[in-house]
């Protein structure tokens, strides 16, 4: 059976480095708190005017389609994951699709947050092995610095996330590993339940004025016809910012992710102990080390970088699993099981044998 291929991967993070110590300057926290809680010493915010989540997907895209031995040109679909999309509507997809000079392709944007670059890659995987589409760019870009409460008040969510991009090209393949074993995406799974979608969410602008509003705004006058989808009142009550249960967050990622490793390794007839590397999205190396100690694995079966680049949502995937090839941690016929888990709630697993 034709399956797909990572036939080239790259990331982009901003060169603008935060530190915790610089976040002391805005809000009331330490950097003792961040490390402990979340694994964070440092991320990266994009450049306030010249850089956009687009420019930077477009950054770390052009490395994936070099490193795949294709032009821009060759690309027939984009897939493209984030959460802080330039505009509200369109999308990045086709901003990047001009960006890059692309044909008239297909460009699709992809709402599943952390989850979202699993989605995405899904969605591509399906493409290939249907023989619709041949070199499929697949990216996750963040520009989190621009939509974060960085008063005291929002702090238990702005110190967690940074700025990033990281791109895949997935083209057709029926190749095997020495090993004699199939190459390419094994199998990707799908969750959701969206049964908490309000507790890690962003509010505003959105439509649902007349149905579920968080207090104090329930409360709030509107009559107005066109002052419900963006309006003063949303500013001064800090409704256009991301709200987060940080805790709630937590218990349900750490049931969650293992469970979808282990669903994966299930329906390609493995175990734990056939992990090379497993690729946990970057929400919270306190949530890592719980995945890593529930699914049994050692240090060296495991990836993180949250320390670097704090979660960068729809990028910390591409991005880890980028960093780890190019440090030599992912080897041909290697297995590598990536999971993540999100706003929605969203979650998702994927195996690849490299
Ligand atoms: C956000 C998170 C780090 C908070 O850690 P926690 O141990 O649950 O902390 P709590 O939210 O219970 O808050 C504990 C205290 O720290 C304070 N606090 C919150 N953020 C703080 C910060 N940046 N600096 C210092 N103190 C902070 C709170 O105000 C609270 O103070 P109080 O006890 O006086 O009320 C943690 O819940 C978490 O990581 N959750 C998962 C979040 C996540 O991964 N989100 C992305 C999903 S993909």
């Amino acid at each position: 059976m034709q399956r797909s291929k990572i036939a080239g991967i790259g990331y982009y993070v901003p060169k603008n480095v935060f530190t915790n110590e610089d976040l002391k300057k805005y809000m009331d926290t330490s950097d003792e708190w961040i490390q402990e809680r979340t694994g964070i010493k440092e991320r990266h915010y994009a450049d306030r005017t010249g850089e956009t989540t687009t420019t930077m997907g477009v950054e770390a895209a052009k490395i994936a389609i070099e490193r795949a031995g294709i032009t821009p040109q060759e690309i027939d679909f984009i897939i493209f994951a984030t959460l802080s999309p330039d505009y509200y509507f369109p999308g990045c997809g086709v901003l990047l699709q001009r960006a890059l000079k692309m044909k008239e392709i297909g460009a699709l944007d992809v709402r599943n947050q952390c989850s979202g670059f699993l989605y995405a890659l899904s969605v591509a995987d399906q493409f290939i092995k249907t023989g619709m589409y041949k070199n499929i760019l697949v990216v996750g870009s963040e520009k989190h610095s621009f939509g974060l409460d960085f008063s005291t008040r929002g702090r238990n969510i702005s110190v967690i996330f940074g700025d990033g991009a990281g791109a895949v090209v997935l083209q057709p393949t029926n190749a095997l590993a020495s090993s004699g074993k199939e190459q390419g995406i094994l199998s990707t799974h799908l969750h959701s339940d969206g049964e908490s979608a309000e507790i890690l969410a962003m509010y505003n602008p959105g439509t649902h004025a007349n149905h579920w509003q968080p207090e104090p705004f329930a409360t709030f006058d509107k009559a107005e016809i066109g002052q419900m989808f963006m309006s003063h009142a949303m500013i001064d009550y800090a409704q256009n910012f991301p709200n987060m249960d940080g805790p709630a967050v937590f218990k349900k990622a750490i049931i969650k992710m293992p469970e979808v490793v282990e669903e994966a390794l299930l329906a390609n007839g493995l175990t734990t102990a056939n992990i090379d590397l497993l690729i946990p999205h970057q929400a919270n190396l306190r949530i890592a080390q719980f995945v890593q100690r529930k699914l049994n694995l050692r240090d060296d079966q495991v990836y993180n970088n949250i320390q670097k680049y704090g979660n960068t949502t729809a990028a910390s995937i591409p991005i880890a699993l980028c960093e780890a090839w190019e440090e030599g941690k992912i080897k041909e016929g290697d297995v590598v099981c990536l999971t993540a888990f999100g706003s929605g709630f969203t979650w998702a697993g994927a195996i690849i044998r490299w």
